[in-house]
């Protein structure tokens, strides 16, 4: 059920950003407000902007947060506004930036929006309500683009199968449902008896970080998130694909100072620069006991980095 969303690693988020307080907490994701309600709670100085794409999020967010009411203000905007957003409401550096990425139970249990491959509901995954559907989205896709979303997004071993049964289908009417879309990768790549995920799995996580534009989402927040921070400011982002965790790595390693070009390039071009120091060497992982609790925390890793002070 949506009112059983567990946010994940939150022992590990409190110790990371609590040291920032007092200040100004931006949350990104808000979401349920999980994190928020942790964070609040774990230190009485800071204050919150929660920002979601979300609307139905926000809502469930303020009654959640209701008992901050005086520290919290909540905003329906995407996290990459987040530099004109600070200037728009005219508050101060943020002390502490979170996001923890994708989406929420709320989202993916609701057979209405569409994210759901096990219920049967309209083909949407937006998680805000502007832009085009997953509909409209398979209706407009060239064959190519179909083919890379699924391959890289998804890691769709049968990418240029399903894309070429989702082209031949739209020939004839347009794939309006989710179940319409999962039983079309079913007969493509088989029931799949004794997989260990449902065979519609992967088109489904592909499409939706396509309807979201999740990575372009991603990098163009991450540095100027961090530019936004105070000096001794702290960052911590929570993903779960190892696309999005590749692009937090190698942002945060960069604006260390270390360079991120492929070792065959003759000369950096990726302009590292001191701003920040790391604070996890390796991604922080749910334990077994959190896996087991929370299903979902199963591929988190978490990664955060502290502005350094400047002079
Ligand atoms: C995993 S949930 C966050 C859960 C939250 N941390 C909690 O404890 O309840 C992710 C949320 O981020 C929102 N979201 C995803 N991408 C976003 C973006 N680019 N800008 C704003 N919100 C986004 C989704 O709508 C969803 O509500």
């Amino acid at each position: 059920m949506a009112s059983d969303h567990l946010p994940v690693l939150t022992e590990r988020v409190l110790e990371l950003l609590v040291p920032a307080a007092p200040g100004l907490l931006v949350d990104g994701t808000v979401g349920l407000g999980g994190h928020a309600e942790a964070l609040l709670g774990a230190a009485p100085g800071f204050r919150l902007l929660g920002l979601d794409r979300d609307p139905e999020a926000l809502a469930r967010a303020e009654e959640r947060l209701r008992g901050f009411s005086d520290r919290v203000r909540l905003v329906e905007a995407t996290f990459d506004q987040l530099p004109e957003l600070l200037e728009r409401l005219d508050l101060e550096e943020p002390a502490a930036v979170l996001a923890d990425l994708g989406c929420s139970s709320l989202q993916l249990d609701i057979a209405r929006r569409g994210f759901s491959f096990t219920a049967d509901g309209p083909l949407d995954m937006r998680m805000g309500g502007t832009g085009p559907t997953a509909a409209e989205f398979l209706e407009r896709a060239e064959w190519e683009e179909l083919v890379k979303i699924l391959r890289d997004y998804g890691e769709e071993r049968r990418a240029r199968a399903i894309a070429r049964a989702i082209i031949r289908r739209r020939e004839q009417s347009p794939l309006r449902t989710t179940g319409e879309l999962s039983r079309l990768v079913q007969d493509v790549v088989g029931a799949g008896h004794g997989r260990r995920i449902h065979p519609a799995t992967r088109t489904f996580q592909a499409l939706r970080i396509a309807v979201n534009d999740e990575l372009g989402q991603l990098e163009r927040f991450l540095e100027p998130a961090v530019n936004t921070l105070r000096p001794g400011g702290r960052i911590a982002v929570i993903s779960f694909h190892s696309l999005e965790d590749r692009i937090v790595k190698h942002t945060l390693r960069r604006l260390a100072g270390r360079c991120t070009c492929p070792p065959d390039f003759p000369v950096c071009k990726c302009q590292p620069q001191r701003l920040v120091t790391v604070l996890t060497s390796s991604p922080v992982r749910p334990d077994e006991e959190e896996v087991a609790l929370n299903p979902r925390a199963r591929s988190a890793r978490l990664r955060a980095a502290e502005r350094r002070s400047e002079g």
